[in-house]
């Protein structure tokens, strides 16, 4: 499923940049009501504002590259969630580490940043360890290998098949994860896990439902 870049309103507020379907943003803000939700990658702030707007307390990891901070900030403000939103403008591999010697936990973890396969790895392995039982995880453009073609491979072979797929999201939930069919993806090092093979024809299992 091929996502586009286009203006989203949410609410009545004005609209943000973002490639996140409406039913992306339905799963994530039925996931994300009243928790704490750490975010890789926010652009122009669209899923941070989801969040914000059903009650979340947000951790926006950014590296910044493309959007600037002031940009992402006044989306905040726009929609009057700012103090709910904790801005860190860093990469993912230097913010997750810090926020785990913190001892930081969250409920769900949105990974929408750097999706080369080094990075999304990085990012599974770390939020593996800042997941709180009974936490989730989501993963944007599992299922987009037309802009995105590393994401759903280099996950799946981490984690295998996820337990629910939205459009192009990847949903698993931890406690499923820990249990004894993964156990693999929490040895310290990577190396040595099992390395399940991609079915033929898995990509073309999700079909759009709503987006434009
Ligand atoms: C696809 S956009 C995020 C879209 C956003 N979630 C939304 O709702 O529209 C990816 C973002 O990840 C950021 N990014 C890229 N590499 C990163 C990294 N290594 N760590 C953290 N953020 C990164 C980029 O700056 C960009 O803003």
């Amino acid at each position: 499923m091929h996502l586009d870049w286009r203006p989203v309103a949410l609410d009545d507020g004005p609209p943000i940049s973002t490639s996140v379907t409406a039913a992306e943003t339905q799963r994530l803000q039925e996931l994300g009501k009243d928790a704490d939700v750490l975010e890789i990658g926010s652009a122009f702030g669209y899923s941070a504002v989801a969040f914000g707007l059903v009650g979340a307390r947000v951790t926006a990891v950014d590296a910044r590259e493309w959007v600037p901070l002031d940009t992402f900030l006044g989306a905040l403000d726009a929609y009057g969630v700012r103090a709910q939103v904790h801005a860190v403008a860093q990469s993912s591999q230097s913010a997750l580490p810090m926020l785990v010697d913190e001892g930081r936990a969250f409920d769900l973890i949105f990974i929408d940043g750097d999706h080369t396969a080094p990075v999304v790895e990085s990012d599974v392995i770390w939020s593996l360890k800042l997941l709180r039982e009974g936490g989730t995880l989501a993963i944007h453009d599992f299922n987009e290998p037309c802009c995105c073609p590393d994401v759903g491979p280099t996950v799946f072979r981490l984690l295998g098949e996820p337990d629910e797929i939205v459009n192009t999201m990847a949903v698993y939930y931890r406690n499923k994860i820990v249990g004894e069919q993964r156990p693999e993806v929490f040895v310290p090092s990577v190396t040595g896990r099992i390395e399940p093979k991609v079915p033929t024809g898995f990509w073309g299992t999700v079909q759009p439902d709503e987006h434009p």
